[in-house]
């Protein structure tokens, strides 16, 4: 026969070795357990990028651009000087994207409503003030991606 029960507090305890405060102690700490197992997991903490120093490929005329370029020291890694993009981190080129796209991108990677594993703990730090000045830096890099030319086909006209 299966004894079912849903409480211990249900069982008829006439037992002298059925100590109820020990098991409401044992029940306690398993239901801790369990909530500490469905918690969230820590927040990831990303470490703050020392800021080296490079040579601009930007004319930093303005405030802005200056913090865009200390900013985008974070970014390089994946991104590139110029914006270029790396394929190996699956990074795309992004220099001399638009700056609204840029700053839309980066608001809506930080707010989850664009989701990248990569790109959405990199964004926790930055102010909204932080990603006007990367998409500002970011739309002002000179990188252009070369022309491919398809096999067979004819070479794009010099220009004149
Ligand atoms: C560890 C690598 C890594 C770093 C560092 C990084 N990114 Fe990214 N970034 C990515 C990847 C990967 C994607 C592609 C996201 C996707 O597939 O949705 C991306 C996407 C983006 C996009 C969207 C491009 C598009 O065309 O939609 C922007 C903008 C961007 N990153 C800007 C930045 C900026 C600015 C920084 C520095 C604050 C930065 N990223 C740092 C890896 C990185």
């Amino acid at each position: 026969m299966a004894l079912v029960f849903f409480s211990y507090k249900s069982l008829p305890v006439n037992n002298a070795k059925f100590d109820l405060k020990k098991t409401e102690e044992a029940y306690h700490s398993k239901t801790v357990l369990v909530e500490k197992l469905l918690a969230p997991k820590e927040k990831v903490v990303v470490a703050e990028v020392e800021f080296k120093e490079y040579a601009p490929v930007v004319d930093l005329n303005t405030p802005q651009l200056v913090a865009g370029h200390k900013l985008y020291t974070q970014c390089i890694s994946c991104h590139g000087k110029g914006g270029e993009g790396k394929s190996s981190q699956k990074a795309p080129f992004i220099g001399g994207q638009f700056d609204w796209y840029i700053e839309k991108q980066l608001v809506d990677m930080k707010s989850g409503a664009r989701v990248n594993a990569v790109m959405n703990p990199i964004l926790k730090g930055l102010s909204p003030q932080d990603m006007k000045d990367l998409a500002a830096y970011v739309s002002r890099l000179p990188w252009k991606k070369p022309v491919e030319v398809a096999e067979g086909a004819e070479a794009p006209a010099a220009a004149q």
